[in-house]
């Protein structure tokens, strides 16, 4: 196909191939896949998604059951209270998904993870397939950990019900940052933590709120003013709030 003259069929593959090419696929598996349906029907999200930028599948391991009654838990070995996802589901889920592309991440959330940051969500917006995997219950059998997890992420320490919160937590911050995703008014690139400092205070109309004033700077029209002083504030609210971001780059 040559690119100097394309028909109209040569276009649409072309066009075709460029948005495969571009666009970030994210599998995620969810027992419950209904609290993950929300955050991706609204604002940012729905528009990136809208827009070709990402696609997010979801799919219920249960649908993989060889249980006649659709089980994906069981009992602790052991004993121990409440009940562990079993192997075969999530393992059928995922070897299915695998044979149709390769994964650049399998990542589980867990509370036992890796705490998420800034730094590794920039790392993964540059890869093109990644499926997550939710755990219920007391967690999935150490088992699929081993064969199939290749990171696995914390969001916090505190425990949630399951990990579909922190999923839609991290596929949230991933599509943020991918070029395109946001238009430049929300850029993600001045979102704290871009450059391990806290985001500056931010104003709108009105200048007088109730007696309380904007700073002068930000109407001033001077806008090398405005940047230093944006820079100085991130500064001081890190020092304040987050002296440890500042730490680890040497500042
Ligand atoms: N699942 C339960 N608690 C979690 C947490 N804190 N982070 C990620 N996944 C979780």
């Amino acid at each position: 196909m040559s690119l100097l003259s394309v028909t109209d069929n040569d276009s649409v593959s072309l066009i075709y191939l460029l948005y495969l090419a571009l666009t970030m696929r994210i599998d995620i598996l969810s027992v419950v896949p209904e609290l993950l349906r929300s955050p991706f029907s609204h604002s940012i999200l729905k528009r990136a998604i809208n827009n070709g930028i990402a696609e997010i599948h979801i799919h219920n391991p249960r649908d993989f059951s060889a249980d006649k009654h659709k089980k994906v838990d069981d009992y602790m070995y052991g004993g121990g209270a409440g009940l562990v996802m079993t192997c075969q589901p999530i393992a059928d889920c995922i070897e299915f998904l695998k044979s149709q592309r390769e994964y650049d991440e399998i990542i589980y959330m867990t509370p036992d993870g890796e705490q998420l940051n800034q730094g590794i969500v920039n790392g993964y917006s540059i890869k093109k397939n990644i499926l997550i995997l939710c755990g219920h219950y007391k967690g999935i059998d150490q088992r699929i950990r081993d064969i199939y997890i290749t990171h696995e992420i914390s969001i916090g320490d505190y425990v949630l019900s399951g990990g579909e919160l922190g999923a839609a937590v991290l596929t949230d911050a991933i599509l943020r940052v991918i070029p395109g995703a946001i238009n430049n008014e929300e850029s993600a690139l001045t979102d704290s933590f871009q450059d391990d400092l806290l985001a500056p205070p931010v104003y709108t109309r009105p200048s007088n709120f109730r007696g309380h004033e904007v700073p002068k700077v930000l109407i001033s029209g001077d806008f090398p003013k405005i940047e230093k002083w944006r820079e100085e504030q991130s500064i001081k609210r890190t020092k304040e709030r987050r002296p440890d971001l500042l730490k680890k780059t040497g500042d």
